[in-house]
Order: C-alpha cells, then structure tokens, then sequence
C-alpha cells in the first residue's frame, strides 16, 4: 500500500536516521522543507523531498496538504493513563487550600486512587483507558509509555501491566510498559518499608519479568515516598531483570535522584520541577534523557523545570504529559508543547524537538520514531491550514489538528 502525500506547505522535523536526540543549541533547530511531499509504503516513511522533484509514482490513496504543515506525530514519553475512577474531589479539596502532599498524607493521593484501581475488575480498568487512550491518538500522540503503579499489590500490579499489553495489542499506537511498583508505600507497609521493597523485587518483578509485561522499571524518588537508597535498590534490582530505569525524581525536593539515575545508566529522568545547579551538572556528558511534565506544573501550580538553564547547559530535553488522575488529568501533547513555549520560555523549535525525537529517545525508540525518516513508522499529524507551525504554540487552547496517520494508516 503506497499513500502520496502532496502540497505540504511544511514538512517538519526531517532527520538522517543517525539522529536519535539534539541537544543544547541543537534544539532550536528545526529541519524542514517548504511546499513538500511524503510517500508512505507499508507503514514506513519511504520517501520525501520538495515538490520539485516529486518523482512519477502511482500510489494508491493520495492526500493533497495544500496550506497544512506535516510533522511526526507526538511522543509523549511519561504517564499514567491506565488508572480506575478519577481524584476531581482532591481537585476541589486544592482549590480550597490543601496542599498535594497534605491530600497525600491524609490517605488520598496515589492510595486513594489505588484503592480505587484493586476494586475495579480488570475489564472496567480496560474499558476506561482505552477512552484515554483514543483521545490522546485523537490529540496526535503516536507514541506512549504508560506505567503500572496503582495497584502497590502483587495482583494489581500484574492487572494494571496487563491492561497496557492489551492496549498495545488492540491499538496501533506504539505503547512502551513502565513496571512502577514503587510509586508510593501502602498503608500496611507505612513502617515496613524492606516488606513492601522485598514484595516488588521477590514477588512482583520476577512474574513481570516472565511474563514480559514491562519494558522499564520506575521509582518516585521523593520526600515521603522513595528515598534515594530505596530508588537505587528498585533499579538495581530492575535491571537484574533486563529493566531499564526511567524515573520519578525532583518533583517537590532535590534529594538526590538525578544523579542516583544516572549512576544506574536511566534512559530518563523525569519531572525536574526543583533544580539545583549540581542537579543540572551530575546530567551533563551522559546518555539519561531529561523530561519535563509542564502540565503537571501547571495543574499543581508548581515550578516549571528551568528549561532555558538545562539547554543553557548544553543538556537536551524532551517534554511529555505525565497524564494521571492527581496530578496532571490531562493528556494533550498540543498543550504540553505551548506550555513549554509559555511559561518555560522554549523555542517552537526547541519544544517540537523535545516533543517528538527527544521524547521518542526518552521511551527507547528513536530509531524508529520521533522524526521525519526514510524507514521510520509513517506517525503523522497533518494540520488544518495554518499560517506557520508557530500557530501550534501560539494558538494554545485550539484544536489544529485535522488528520492523525498511525503506520501510515488515517486514524483521525
Ligand atoms: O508523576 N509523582 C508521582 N506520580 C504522579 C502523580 C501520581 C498521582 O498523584 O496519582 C506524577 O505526578
Ligand atoms: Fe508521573
């Protein structure tokens, strides 16, 4: 099956296949091609170039993009979209003067939502993601890590991990699993920290590991939740069972996480809503990709990370949504990308790049997504005519989107 796309105003986000991440200056440069064209074969990106050269070609479906930009589809590198029911009232409780970690600390929080997660049925669980799930394809997200970390119990756990390979296997989006096993401490493990510890590695991690369920293993390295030696425990114990790390770290405390992360060689590190200068340099001249969850800040309304500082720095940065029921209840990567720009003072270019190639580095996978390639998967977001991709940030709270490509399938 051959897709010829034409006219496109834009074509955005073109690589050589060499490049799996930019960084530092880098990532204010975008590579495109005006009044361009795109073939697709077989779900990959075959071909691309200037309407001048378009070559002579009889494809089976074409789409003509006059006036539209064409760009990789999002890759959104951190969230939690299987979850069960939803935490509005701990919304409201903030609105009101409570604090996060004063919810959290009265047994709402993660608890409360996995209460919530071990009494639903693994059917109700499915059934409620994949609503998420459509929405965020909807939104041109074309790749997703979605994490476990609401069950905290042996069963579910495994439910939680289930539900994402389900998805995987019912949807042709590309999804990544994030075993999260240490996202918070149950209530009959509040002062039996080793109980919990030695239930995830002994019980959890070897059944996970059998039955291939996760592809990474996550900790919430933070104050009241993880600590820094408790983190390295997990990781090191991930990775016994051929999991790497991408972890929770700099939320609410610099305590360390960052560079207990990269000491265990994670594929990313995530949140970095507290930054201290050493946090910023123990990142420097490694391969742990940096994100940034500025929904996440927005909702809570927390510090945003200093992105302008880490690229400053020479660092690169990816962006995702960290979409979850307490603190980030959305999954919109459109969002993401003008709230970087907004408030975190990134370029269009620098949070397009950190939206797609540096957020399909942060999920492992850009060698095959994330980018404008020959050979890539065919994940496209086609938009409505727009005057320039500067509308994508700048139109902030409008829907630009008007056609979705999955595997060089229309989805949208
Ligand atoms: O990434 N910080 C830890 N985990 C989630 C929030 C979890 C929750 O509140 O349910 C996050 O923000
Ligand atoms: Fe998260």
């Amino acid at each position: 099956m051959t897709t010829l796309i034409i006219n496109i105003k834009e074509l955005l986000q073109v690589r050589d296949s060499s490049i799996l991440k930019v960084s530092g200056a880098e990532m204010a440069i975008l590579p495109t091609i005006k009044n361009a064209y795109l073939i697709i074969q077989n779900g990959h990106i075959s071909d691309f170039g200037s309407m001048d050269d378009l070559p002579n070609i009889n494809p089976e479906k074409c789409i003509d993009a006059d006036g539209k930009i064409v760009l990789p589809s999002w890759c959104d590198s951190h969230t939690h979209i299987v979850y069960a029911g939803n935490r509005e009232q701990e919304f409201v409780d903030r609105i009101n003067g409570l604090t996060y970690e004063e919810i959290a600390n009265r047994g709402g929080g993660i608890l409360n939502s996995a209460a919530k997660l071990n009494e639903a049925t693994e059917e109700e669980i499915f059934d409620q993601s994949k609503n998420r799930l459509e929405e965020v394809i909807s939104l041109g997200t074309g790749a997703v890590e979605i994490k476990s970390g609401y069950g905290l119990t042996v069963d579910g756990e495994l439910k939680m991990l289930r539900v994402i390979q389900r998805l995987a296997q019912n949807y042709p989006i590309t999804i990544k699993a994030t075993f999260l096993g240490a996202h918070a401490f149950p209530l009959v493990y509040k002062e039996n920290h080793k109980g919990y510890i030695d239930l995830i590695i002994n019980e959890m991690l070897p059944e996970i590991a059998k039955n291939k369920l996760a592809d990474y293993i996550d900790a919430f390295c933070e104050t009241g939740y993880f600590t820094v030696e408790e983190t390295e425990q997990i990781m090191k114990a991930g990775i016994r069972f051929g999991l790497k790390p991408k972890i929770h770290v700099n939320q609410f405390n610099s305590i360390g996480g960052i560079q207990a992360g990269v000491k265990y060689n994670a594929l990313s590190v995530d949140h970095l809503e507290i930054m201290k200068p050493e946090d910023i340099e123990a990142l420097k001249n490694t391969e742990t990709m940096p994100v940034a969850l500025p929904s996440c800040s927005y909702f809570l309304s927390i510090p945003y990370t200093p992105a302008r500082e880490m690229i400053a720095a020479g660092l690169p940065l990816a962006l995702a949504t960290d979409y979850n029921p307490g603190s980030t209840p959305s999954g919109n990567m459109n969002f993401v990308v003008a709230t970087a720009c907004i408030k975190m003072k990134m370029t269009p270019e620098e949070a397009i790049n950190a939206a797609t190639l540096n957020g399909a580095y942060a999920m492992g996978i850009s060698e095959t997504h994330g980018s404008i390639t020959i050979g890539k998967k065919a994940n496209l977001i086609i938009t409505k005519p727009i005057p320039s991709y500067y509308q994508l940030p700048y139109a902030f709270g409008s829907n630009l989107i008007d056609t979705v490509i999955l595997e060089g399938e229309i989805i949208v």
